[in-house]
């Protein structure tokens, strides 16, 4: 046993105990996936309009993006990167798994297959045809209920989670992203490349799987982005719980890119602040999560697979805790920690007194440092950006779906001025605003989401000194995998491995 305060007084001792270590970098070695090639059918399926995906498998021509890529995975970047980032992606990207995984040959080991996730979640189906599945699994433009059937979109959506799907369908920007003529900015509006060089656009484009979105529609109101929704029907049914921080799995991917401003005129080179990546990463990822709720809102009203609320965007602890406390120690603030004022976030002794979440009501998701989180100083529950959508959600009867979809789609557009702002700024201007939210001290944090996400922030933090070397990097990731453990029901098993991580990191 031990106690959460110990866990946090350890996490910041071990973290600012490295601050002075030296950065270096050092070559991985990855295993290769081999990508089959696939003979494409005919162009002239239901996709061949508009904003088409064209696959991968131009991308990776050896003239293009498919350049041997051995100094790109061994974290080498120059000007001319961008002529291996296909073959580093095909080598070393968690991606190229994603589609499998929905399969019978999963391409890595699995807690939890999609078979056993269906017999579940919706027996006698395939995970494969299923369009729930396939939007974050695959290119969700392909995810169509009309598409499903179509042999040329089926060959597409086997490349998975590929060039696509975050760039963007290459139909109109094939051609003139080849020979770049104009303003950048200007082709990626028309032709619909992704503008990822903006980090809060390109923390949105991964938020848009690992947190979720609303389907997208075309001008004559036709679904051409299909919904991207973890709710809690498939958790139930096995499926891992999404728990994403933008800079943390920006970090675990293999970066196949030099980081450069793409306007035309600059096209430099430039490095980003880790903790300006945490911080337009967290907002972005408060404005996905305003955005899903807003259209669950809306279309629980008529979709009979989307239930009001959605129990996926509450704290899981709120009704899976282990109700008996543990025997000893006791965890957090103490055995009713689940009443205490932190937990509620009360202040009775502030003036005016805030009264925090009525008594009886589930906790909504926390987004720290956008939403409140139990046992950290700031930002205070009522002055939080998101303090609105929780006030709207945090009732004792279930929430009124057209209000909370109201006020979620009001702050979801402050929250967007606040991300276009944040990527304005200098990185040291971000810096300083988001390290004035840290918590000074050992904060009492009597919850499994505020730890991991404070963590989350303060190894950022970190990072913005330079990048730690390996053996503390191997320390940091032992601690997320401890706080990633799907077993987080079982809370004192696992606060018990990331207290070992951090007990490692101390002894540094
Ligand atoms: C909102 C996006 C989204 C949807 C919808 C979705 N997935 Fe996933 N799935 C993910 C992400 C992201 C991961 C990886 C989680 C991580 O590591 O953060 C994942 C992981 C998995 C895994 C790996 C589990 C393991 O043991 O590691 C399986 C299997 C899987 N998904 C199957 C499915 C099936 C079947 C469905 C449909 C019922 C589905 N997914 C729907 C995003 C999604
Ligand atoms: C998970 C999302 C994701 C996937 C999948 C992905 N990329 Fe990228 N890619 C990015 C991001 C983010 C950047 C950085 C954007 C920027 O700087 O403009 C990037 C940058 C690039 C660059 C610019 C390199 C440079 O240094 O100039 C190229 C080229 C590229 N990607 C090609 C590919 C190819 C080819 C594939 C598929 C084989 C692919 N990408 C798959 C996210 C992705
Ligand atoms: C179209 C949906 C989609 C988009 C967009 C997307 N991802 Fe993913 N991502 C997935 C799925 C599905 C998986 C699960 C694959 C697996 O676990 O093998 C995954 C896995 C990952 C993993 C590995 C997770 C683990 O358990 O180790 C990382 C890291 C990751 N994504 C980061 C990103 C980042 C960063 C971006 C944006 C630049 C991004 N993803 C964009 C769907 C997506
Ligand atoms: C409002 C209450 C509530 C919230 C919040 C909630 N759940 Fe549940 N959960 C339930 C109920 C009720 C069941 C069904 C229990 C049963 O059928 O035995 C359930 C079932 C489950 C199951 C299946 C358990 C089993 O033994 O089969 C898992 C896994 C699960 N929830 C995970 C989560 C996760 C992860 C979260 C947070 C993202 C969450 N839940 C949030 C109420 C909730």
């Amino acid at each position: 046993m031990f106690s959460a305060r110990k866990v946090l007084v350890t996490l910041a001792a071990g973290i600012f105990g490295v601050a002075v270590a030296l950065a270096a970098r050092n070559a991985t070695t990855l295993p290769t996936i081999t990508i089959p090639k696939h003979e494409l059918p005919g162009r002239d399926g239901p996709t061949a309009v508009g904003r088409v995906a064209v696959g991968m498998s131009g991308c990776l021509a050896a003239a293009c993006h498919g350049a041997p890529a051995g100094k790109l995975l061994n974290g080498e970047r120059g000007d001319d990167c961008w002529q291996s980032s296909g073959s580093c992606w095909a080598a070393a990207d968690p991606h190229t798994a994603a589609y499998s995984l929905l399969t019978e040959n999963p391409r890595r080991t699995l807690k939890v297959t999609a078979a056993e996730i269906m017999a579940k979640y919706a027996p006698g189906t395939k995970a494969t045809d299923n369009v729930r599945c396939l939007a974050c699994h695959s290119n969700p433009t392909l995810a169509l209920p009309d598409l499903i059937p179509d042999a040329r979109s089926r060959v597409l959506r086997e490349q998975g989670v590929s060039c696509e799907a975050c760039h963007g369908n290459a139909g109109q920007w094939l051609q003139p992203h080849t020979a770049w003529k104009g303003d950048r900015k200007d082709v990626y509006e028309k032709t619909g490349m992704r503008p990822l060089d903006d980090l809060g656009e390109r923390a949105l484009a991964c938020a848009g799987c690992h947190v979720g979105a609303p389907a997208e529609k075309d001008s004559e109101g036709k679904v051409i982005v299909a919904v991207r929704d973890m709710n809690h029907d498939m958790i139930a049914a096995g499926h891992p719980r999404l728990a994403f921080d933008f800079a943390e799995y920006q970090r675990r991917l293999p970066q196949h890119w030099q980081e450069k401003n793409r306007s035309l005129t600059t096209n430099r080179a430039i490095t980003h602040n880790e903790a300006k990546v945490w911080y337009v990463g967290r907002v972005a990822h408060a404005e996905a999560a305003c955005r899903l709720l807003a259209d669950r809102a809306t279309r629980s009203a008529s979709d009979p697979v989307t239930p009001w609320p959605e129990f996926a965007e509450f704290n899981c602890a709120s009704c899976h805790h282990n109700l008996r406390m543990p025997e000893g120690e006791k965890v957090g603030v103490g055995a009713d920690w689940r009443r205490s004022d932190a937990y509620l976030g009360a202040e009775p002794e502030a003036k005016p007194p805030i009264s925090g979440r009525p008594l009886g009501s589930p906790p909504w998701q926390t987004i720290w440092p956008v939403t409140f989180a139990p046992g950290i100083e700031f930002p205070k529950r009522d002055k939080a950006l998101l303090a609105d959508v929780i006030r709207a959600m945090e009732t004792p009867r279930p929430p009124k779906a057209d209000n909370a979809g109201k006020v979620a789609k009001t702050t979801a557009e402050q929250l967007k001025t606040k991300r276009e702002a944040l990527v304005l700024m200098s990185g040291p201007d971000v810096q300083r605003e988001s390290w004035a939210l840290f918590p000074k001290g050992a904060p009492l944090v009597p919850e499994w989401d505020s730890a991991s996400q404070l963590f989350y922030g303060l190894v950022a933090r970190e990072y913005s000194h330079g990048t730690p070397p390996k053996p503390i990097q191997d320390k940091y990731r032992a601690a997320v995998r401890a706080f990633r453990a799907q077993d987080w029901a079982r809370p004192d098993e696992s606060w018990g491995r990331v207290k070992d991580a951090f007990d490692a990191l101390r002894e540094k």
